[in-house]
């Protein structure tokens, strides 16, 4: 028997540890570690602030919101209501092509608003031909919904779904959780992109695998590229605070999972216990039972599966957020949210002053 000496020496060769490895221990920060330090401000009514952002040159959100692409919150109902709301919802792909296709078809007929409605598909498999059937189903944002986008199936993806559409499609991607990814995926051809690893409220990617960033730390990073990428902060904003803090930090939009779950808009059944609570299921695309119920079966989950009290209509829960985004646009003395990108003034807050934040009365 003969060997290929070379090759066998390569195979085994172990890479040589990077000098740097440790070159990002600095600090990392996430929404609660900062806060925005009050400026003057000459708005006399929050309303003068305006909280809309461009999708592309084509395409106009009036708030900087969209639904997550997650089978317990967008499917034509959450899409049709967060047109109506100037909004957006991205339709999950947990199902086949043409049950998703009629989910996009039933939401542009129910939407008077916007009349924008996104669908997410994969980066491998069926989506080039799931991608075709959505835009003919009046789709006009894609988002090619991968855990981990920064990937040579991501970059294949792009490239194929730009030469097929061009311009005539939003193109969204991700997730990413570097600059380095988000530069990437810009070049490759995204319009959009998700960023954030690990930070969502269900996930357990971190547990799992040890890989990740804290979130704010991923929108400052991907806010420093010279690409024209709009950035979507995606994942583990908790409230109206953290939403203001992404969008000052340098994210065009954020996307949202938990805080529109449990609305009547959501797909799921109204759970009416005992007691006379009420609650919707809300769960991660990667747990245990959302891989269950999508392809009867499940690999190593990355997610959690729960239930949330049920909160009304989805409008209730849009006003009262984009009340507190205006409010917060105020205390920056800021009118858009490029304002308040320019305006922002961050600082640290220590555990106490973490403490201090929240409604303290509570914990006495
Ligand atoms: P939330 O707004 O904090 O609840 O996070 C929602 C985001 O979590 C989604 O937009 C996805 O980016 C992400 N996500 C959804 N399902 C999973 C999962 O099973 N594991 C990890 N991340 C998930």
């Amino acid at each position: 028997m003969s060997y290929d000496l070379e090759r066998l020496q390569s195979l085994t060769e172990v890479p040589t540890i990077a000098a740097d490895r440790t070159k990002h221990f600095e600090e990392q920060i996430s929404y609660d570690d900062v806060l925005l330090v009050p400026q003057f401000s000459d708005l006399k009514s929050r309303n003068e602030a305006n909280i809309h952002s461009d999708l592309d040159s084509r395409r106009m959100l009036e708030i900087p919101i969209i639904a997550s692409p997650m089978d317990t919150v967008s499917e034509s109902e959450m899409a049709a209501a967060m047109s109506d709301n100037g909004g957006l919802a991205v339709i999950h792909r947990y199902n086949t092509i043409e049950q998703q296709a009629k989910l996009v078809h039933n939401a542009v007929t129910l939407t008077s608003g916007n009349g924008l409605v996104a669908a997410a598909i994969g980066a491998s498999g069926d989506f080039y031909e799931r991608a075709q059937e959505l835009v003919a189903s009046y789709a006009q944002v894609l988002c090619i919904d991968v855990a981990h986008g920064h990937h040579i199936l991501m970059k294949e993806a792009i490239e194929k779904l730009k030469k097929r559409f061009g311009n005539e499609i939003h193109l969204m991607a991700g997730n990413v959780a570097t600059l380095e990814g988000f530069n990437d995926l810009a070049d490759w051809g995204a319009d959009s992109i998700r960023c954030n690893i690990g930070g969502g409220s269900i996930c357990s990617t971190r547990i799992q695998t040890g890989h990740g960033v804290p979130g704010l730390t991923t929108i400052f990073d991907c806010a420093r590229s010279t690409r024209n990428a709009k950035i979507i902060a995606d994942g583990g904003l908790k409230n109206s605070g953290d939403i203001v803090k992404a969008l000052a930090a340098g994210a065009d939009f954020v996307m949202l999972g938990s805080l529109l779950s449990g609305t009547t808009e959501t797909p799921g059944e109204l759970l009416t216990y005992a007691d006379g609570s009420k609650r919707k299921s809300y769960r991660g695309m990667a747990s245990r039972k959302a891989q269950e119920a999508w392809r009867g079966r499940s690999g190593t989950p990355e997610g959690i599966a729960t239930t949330v009290h049920y909160k009304g209509p989805v409008e209730n829960v849009l006003t009262d957020l984009c009340g507190g985004i205006r409010s917060g646009l105020s205390y920056s003395g800021s009118r858009t949210i490029k304002e308040l990108q320019a305006k922002a003034q961050f600082i640290k807050q220590t555990s106490s002053g973490q403490q201090e934040s929240s409604t303290h009365i509570l914990k006495r």
